[in-house]
C-alpha cells in the first residue's frame, strides 16, 4: 500500500468519525472486551502501552481510565489524526508521547512495552510486512506482555477481491448514516488499501515470531479482537 494513500483518506477524518460514532465497525463491543481483558490481565499493576495506527485515540482513551497506565505512546502516519489524539489523550494521568511515523519503523526502535495495541491499522500492511510486524512486536514486548490486535480479518478461503466485494456490499446496505459520496469514499479507500489476511495466516506469523495465542475474546463479522502473549 502506498502509505500516503492511507494517510490522505484518514486526513478526511469526519467520515471515519461518523463510522465510529455509529459503531459500524463494532468499536464499542470490541472496546468493552478489550477493557475487560486489560483489567483481568493487569488489575492494579502498572503497565505501558504502544498504540500503532492510533488515529485520534478517541475510542481507546476512555478504556484506559482507572487502569495503572505508566506510559502511552501513539504512532500514526496522519498529522490530522495526531492533532486530534493530543486533545483526546489529555485525560490520561500518565506521560503521553505522540509520533508521526510508520508502524514498522516504530517497532524497529529500541524500547519495550507491556502492551502493543493496534486497532484497524494492521490490514494496511501486505502479508510479508505483517510477518515483519509480528517479528518486531515480539522483540518490543516485555516478558508476559500482550499484543492486542483489533482488525478486519478475511474469512478462511475468501479471496481479497471477494472480501472487498462483500464488505462494500455490506456497508452500502448497512451504514445508513453515510451518504452515497461517503460510501463511495470508504469503498474506494477499502478496495485500494485494505489487505486483510485470514486468522490462520496471522496465527502462523505470530507463532513463528514466538507469540502464543492468549485468547479470542470478540468477533463481529470480519471485525476481530486478537490477543497474543509473549512467553
Ligand atoms: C481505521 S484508522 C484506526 C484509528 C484507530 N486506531 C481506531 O481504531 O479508531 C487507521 C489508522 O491507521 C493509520 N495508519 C495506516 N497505516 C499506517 C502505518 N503504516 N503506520 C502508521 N499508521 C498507519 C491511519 O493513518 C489511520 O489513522
Amino acid at each position: 500500500m502506498p502509505a500516503h494513500a492511507s494517510a490522505s483518506f484518514f486526513d478526511a477524518w469526519d467520515t471515519y468519525q461518523k463510522v465510529v460514532t455509529c459503531d459500524y465497525m463494532f468499536h464499542r463491543e470490541i472496546g468493552e472486551a478489550l477493557n475487560q481483558l486489560l483489567r483481568a490481565h493487569f488489575g492494579g499493576r502498572p503497565f505501558s502501552i504502544l498504540d500503532l495506527g492510533c488515529g485520534d485515540a478517541a475510542t481507546l482513551t476512555p478504556l484506559l481510565e482507572g487502569l495503572a497506565l505508566q506510559l502511552y505512546k501513539g504512532v500514526d502516519l496522519s498529522e490530522t489524526a495526531l492533532v486530534l489524539a493530543a486533545e483526546n489523550l489529555k485525560t490520561l494521568p500518565c506521560p503521553v508521547q505522540l509520533t508521526q511515523g510508520h508502524i514498522l519503523a516504530t517497532l524497529a526502535e529500541d524500547a519495550t512495552y507491556d502492551v502493543i495495541y493496534s486497532s484497524f491499522a494492521l490490514h494496511h500492511l501486505p502479508t510479508a510486512q505483517k510477518a515483519e510486524f509480528f517479528h518486531l512486536a515480539a522483540q518490543r514486548l516485555s516478558k508476559g506482555g500482550l499484543l492486542l490486535l483489533v482488525d478486519v480479518v478475511r474469512e478462511e478461503g475468501e479471496t481479497l477481491e471477494v472480501y472487498h466485494q462483500r464488505y462494500c456490499e455490506w456497508l452500502r446496505s448497512s451504514w445508513r448514516a453515510l451518504n452515497e459520496d461517503e460510501k463511495d469514499l470508504v469503498c474506494d479507500h477499502l478496495v485500494n488499501n485494505d489487505l486483510p489476511d485470514p486468522c490462520s495466516v496471522l496465527d502462523a506469523q505470530a507463532q513463528a515470531a514466538g507469540l502464543g495465542v492468549a485468547l479470542r475474546s470478540a468477533r463481529y463479522g470480519w471485525h476481530w479482537l486478537l490477543c497474543f502473549r509473549r512467553a
